[in-house]
């Protein structure tokens, strides 16, 4: 995985001075947005410090209520968070014996020893480190050979745990949440998806060519992200810039999948200075 530059995770001095805005004072464009409901933007100084913010939200949604159905996110935007929870867990400020996880996608075609698939990644990275009971962890197949049944019965266990509680979101350059590509037609259940030559190339840094990458993933679908009780999306660093500018003030557009999160009444954007725009 690529850490972001000059970051570790842990905070280096505590200066948090996050400053929460909301989309009315954030530079929308005028009038645009006023009959829709504002997002809280926080932004903060840096990765590290969104890391830690987005991990005590997640740890206040456990405190509150203990068998919390948890949407995961993976990529290199949400590692140091989960860094963050597990020294939570350790330090017994938040207990996941109860709670109950969903990922949000896995590549195509990788099975789970895969260095890359993300059931890899989570395990790794966080699922191995805390008291979660491996029965509440749900990951999607990547090598299922009936990919409808899959996404089915994913939909189906999430309505069964009571639905997603708190969603995470990293984002695409290309404004995609999960593998929700921008496309004519958003895909709002859990499904199959060709993953566009601009996402090809941006997850070639975890592989070791582009040709590697592979070209489908299962990812939730926008519906099954949106029926998330809350959302938190992440993002950090100069190259989500401009895509987070999008989500916040263009108008809801399937080119740029991201801004549909402006019609959720509870989302919480947190961004380093360097993903402010
Ligand atoms: P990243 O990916 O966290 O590795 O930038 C985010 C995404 O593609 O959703």
């Amino acid at each position: 995985m690529i850490a972001p530059s000059g970051a570790g995770c842990g905070r280096s001095g505590f200066d948090f001075s996050g400053i929460i805005r909301n989309r009315t004072n954030y530079g929308s464009r005028k009038g645009s947005l006023q009959e829709k409901k504002d997002m809280n933007i926080i932004v903060v100084k840096d990765y590290n410090e969104m890391s830690y913010q987005a991990a005590q939200l997640i740890a206040e949604q456990i405190t509150n209520k203990r068998k919390s159905v948890l949407g995961l996110a993976t990529g290199s935007t949400p590692e140091c968070m989960y860094k963050e929870l597990i020294n939570l867990n350790q330090e017994d400020k938040v207990d996941f014996s109860e709670v109950i996880t969903f990922n949000l996608d896995e590549y195509y075609g990788l099975p789970p020893e895969h260095p890359q698939s993300y059931y890899f990644f989570m395990w790794n990275n966080f699922f191995k480190h805390v008291n979660i009971k491996k029965e509440n962890i749900h990951l999607l197949n990547g090598i299922s050979e009936n990919i409808d049944k899959e996404c089915a019965q994913y939909e189906a266990l999430i309505k069964k745990s009571g639905g997603i509680d708190l969603q995470v979101l990293g984002i695409g350059n290309n404004g995609h949440i999960g593998f929700n590509e921008p496309d004519i037609n958003l895909n709002t259940k859990t499904h199959l998806v060709n993953l566009t030559a601009k996402t090809i190339r941006a997850n070639s840094r975890f592989f070791n060519t582009a040709q590697k990458v592979p070209k489908q993933a299962i990812t939730m679908g926008i519906g099954t992200i949106m029926r998330a009780r809350k959302i938190i999306l992440l993002a950090y660093g100069k190259r989500k810039a401009r895509v987070i500018e999008k989500t916040i003030n263009s108008p809801i557009t399937t080119k740029v999948p991201a801004t549909v999160l402006q019609l959720h009444n509870d989302v919480t954007i947190i961004v380093d200075q360097e993903a402010a725009f």
